[in-house]
């Protein structure tokens, strides 16, 4: 892995690049911010859904032997006793007796000493990260529920009926897409630790003992959908947890680390959580949550891998590997070179000016574009600071519309963000010729 201080990009980059542009804002920021709280504006929320989509089609819609799923939040209180996160879902917590600053003590260097004034720290205690609140309007004991802090157990809880209605055999697996929470004691790194975030987990069921061959097998997979969405391979690596860190469900675990701009850090966690959730389920509720094998005659609890990604820090990985200033003849450009397929906008269509000539026709083509692709229609500015905001912001293609589109040849000009060549295409030609520039920059889509 190359060191990240070769690398042009850096957090306040981004951070600015992401404002400025709308992919990512401070929360409450009018109010002062409620800091580490992050907004995703009118491209960030295109990012993240292009992200998650292809999450999505790469380990649902594309495969036999993955069904989705869309649990609840806020499950019974019941679940997290079970699962073992009302108990051991703790980091250590410890406090400045001088400043009363609080540190997550496995994150320091020195865990005896405060990082801001060397105070001796206080002995560290066992800090829950699960949000409580209450559900209905009293606020006692009985009613007090938790945030789900891994869409995980909403899985396991539907084992059976996911069963019952799908009739799925094994190996087979269950994903979901959505927000988790945790009361982190430390956050920061921009999207990279907040309390409130979004998960795409998988719990791929499989026979008891068989779990290696399939841990591997989606470790695999799960490198090769980043590189194929265009992250650099030597800004990936696998790492294999110790025994010591291991979450309490887990018999093996192993993260697809990413080189940040500040340093390595997790991207996504794969997990061998063996029979542990199923089998707690099952004491606790009372409902087998087993797997009747037609071929043996035999019941038994699945053994399940878990690839579990964090889509914040997916979409900064991407923001990160795709970040490039480059020097032209002229200036120097900031480009996101964003693989077609996360592109929060594909297709960019700029008239020339805003010549009432031109607008007819520019219109008819942006309307006939939009209708198969993420598009834009930008008229402000001269064409060459249109073309700057379009590399800036990671458009892939920019269709101009020029006067000889309208008085002679009826062909418009496709630029590609990532060489600047410029090529003439009748109108007519024009969707399955985007096609062919979308797929040889790596689109599947197309
Ligand atoms: N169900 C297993 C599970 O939740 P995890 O390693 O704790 O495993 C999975 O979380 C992924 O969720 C992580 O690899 C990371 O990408 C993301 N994640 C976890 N905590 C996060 C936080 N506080 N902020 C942003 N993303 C987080």
């Amino acid at each position: 892995m190359e060191p990240s201080s070769e690398k042009k990009v850096t957090l306040p980059k981004l951070v600015s690049l992401s404002k400025r542009r709308g992919f990512v804002f401070p929360a409450s920021e009018i109010y002062g911010g409620i800091g580490s709280t992050w907004d995703y504006g009118p491209l960030g929320v295109e990012l993240k859904r292009n992200i998650k989509d292809a999450w999505w089609r790469s380990v649902v819609t594309q495969r036999d032997d993955v069904v989705g799923l869309d649990s609840a939040i806020i499950q019974s209180p019941r679940v997290w006793e079970a699962s073992g996160h009302a108990e051991v879902f703790t980091d250590p917590l410890v406090e400045c007796p001088e400043c009363r600053k609080r540190f997550r003590a496995d994150h320091l260097e020195d865990q005896l000493r405060c990082p801001d004034d060397g105070s001796t720290l206080g002995d560290p205690r066992q800090f829950n990260l699960m949000f409580k609140t209450f559900s209905g309007p009293v606020e006692d004991s009985a009613n007090q529920v938790w945030l789900r802090p891994e869409t995980a157990q909403g899985i396991f809880i539907n084992f059976e009926n996911v069963l019952n209605s799908t009739r799925m055999k094994l190996p087979f697996g269950i994903a979901q897409i959505g927000k988790s929470f945790r009361n982190e004691i430390t956050t920061g790194n921009f999207i990279f630790r907040t309390r409130e975030f979004e998960q795409a987990e998988m719990e791929f069921f499989v026979k008891p003992g068989q779990d290696e061959e399939w841990f591997n097998y989606w470790i695999n997979q799960r490198m090769d959908w980043f590189i194929k969405l265009g992250i650099d391979s030597s800004h990936l690596r696998i790492r294999k947890h110790e025994d010591a860190e291991l979450s309490h469900y887990s018999r093996g675990t192993s993260d697809i680390e990413f080189d940040f701009p500040w340093g390595v850090g997790e991207l996504e966690g794969i997990a061998r959580r063996s029979d542990f959730d199923l089998a707690s389920h099952s004491q606790s509720s009372g409902t087998k949550l087993e797997y009747f094998d037609q071929d043996t005659g035999t019941s038994y609890y699945p053994w399940v891998i878990e690839p579990a990604l964090g889509v914040d820090r997916a979409a900064l990985a991407f923001m990160s590997d795709a970040y490039t200033e480059e020097n032209t003849e002229k200036d120097q450009r900031v480009l996101f070179k964003f693989h077609p397929d996360i592109a929060p906008v594909q297709i960019a269509v700029l008239p020339l000016s805003r010549n009432e000539k031109l607008v007819p026709t520019a219109r008819g083509v942006f309307n006939e574009i939009r209708s198969v692709f993420p598009a834009q229609y930008d008229d402000a500015q001269s064409i060459g600071r249109r073309y700057r905001r379009q590399d800036e912001i990671g458009t892939p293609l920019c269709i101009t519309i020029d006067f000889e589109t309208v008085e002679s040849d009826k062909a418009v000009t496709i630029r590609n963000r990532d060489t600047m060549q410029q090529s003439r295409t009748l109108i007519k030609d024009l969707i399955p010729e985007i096609k062919d520039h979308l797929s040889s920059m790596g689109s599947t889509r197309c």
